[in-house]
């Protein structure tokens, strides 16, 4: 039998349960989600329980409004408790904290706020501004909350790892940032609490992300255009795909150098009005 984790709807009845366990020095292992769990989620909550050995495995769930802009999917994005505290029990979780908006932000929307810099202005941040301040505020909020010694983040969010990675070194908030590559459905597609918006017919089209990006890693000991080229013929195949960007850059998203070994490809598409994210590691091979 699992055990049901703590649940922690406050900072307090958090803090009363990590306090404790600080004092006995032991790691707390931070999983920051905003709910609606799946295999994804799970994958981390095992790497957490890894990293915590005899420690402490805590998630949040929180809907963070902050990283929402206005017409984006905030009011219908899956709420979903009971089944995600089930998951947090079946893996091992010790305590969940799941605060309502007036708790993680006491004071109202936060005067002061993480400005993320440019690596937030591309990729993601183009389409949505304001979204990583949003991201990295709450996920600093969250440390200073919590006090994590190592916090789990999905490869599936590559710019919002990088960016936490980022904010951790350039803030010197001493956290372990740990990554988790992405978890798949059988035929390649991330999975994402988005995913259940797609109708079966833009559920097939979807799966043309994970093609491109598996036709760029193929490609890409010839080279990054032959790389690029590959991912967009795939797109091109596929009508339903409305792609926003298909862009190769350095693992710190930084431009590509003409020499780099390796790399990442990184895909957004619009199918309907869902907008579903992926990306791969490239290796570019010896040029
Ligand atoms: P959410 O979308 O719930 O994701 C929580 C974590 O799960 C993120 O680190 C994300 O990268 C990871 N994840 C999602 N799908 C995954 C998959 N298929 N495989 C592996 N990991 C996956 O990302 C957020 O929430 C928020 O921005 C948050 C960091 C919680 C701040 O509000």
């Amino acid at each position: 039998m699992t055990r049901p984790p703590v649940l922690a709807a406050t900072r307090e009845e958090l803090e009363a349960y990590l306090a404790p366990r600080r004092r006995q020095r032991e790691d707390v292992v931070l999983v920051p989600t905003m709910g609606a769990l799946h295999a994804g989620h799970a994958a981390l909550l095992r790497a957490a329980r890894r990293h915590a050995a005899a420690g402490v495995v805590a998630a949040s769930i929180f809907v963070n409004p902050l990283q929402f802009a206005r017409g984006e999917d905030l009011d219908r994005y899956p709420r979903t408790m009971e089944a995600d505290l089930e998951l947090c029990a079946a893996e091992g979780v010790d305590v969940v904290f799941a605060p309502a908006v007036e708790e993680m932000y006491p004071g109202g929307e936060p005067q002061v706020t993480v400005e993320p810099g440019p690596l937030a202005e591309i990729l993601e941040g183009a389409s949505r501004p304001g979204h990583f301040r949003g991201v990295l505020t709450v996920v600093a909020t969250l440390f200073g909350v919590a006090r994590p010694t190592v916090a789990v983040f999905g490869e599936k969010d590559y710019q919002q790892l990088v960016l936490v990675r980022r904010m951790n070194q350039d803030l010197c908030l001493g956290v372990e940032v740990a990554g988790v590559a992405t978890v798949r459905e059988e035929d390649g597609l991330a999975l994402s609490s988005r995913n259940r918006y797609l109708v079966a017919d833009q559920r097939g089209a979807a799966v043309a992300l994970w093609r491109a990006l598996r036709a760029a890693q193929g490609q890409a000991p010839y080279g990054v255009e032959a790389a690029r080229t590959a991912a967009l013929s795939v797109l091109a195949e596929e009508p339903r795909v409305d792609l926003d960007y298909l862009a190769l850059l350095a693992n710190d998203l930084t431009e590509l150098e003409p020499e780099a070994a390796d790399g990442r490809v990184l895909v957004a598409a619009r199918i309907g009005s869902t907008r579903l994210i992926d990306n791969l590691p490239l290796a570019l091979g010896p040029r």
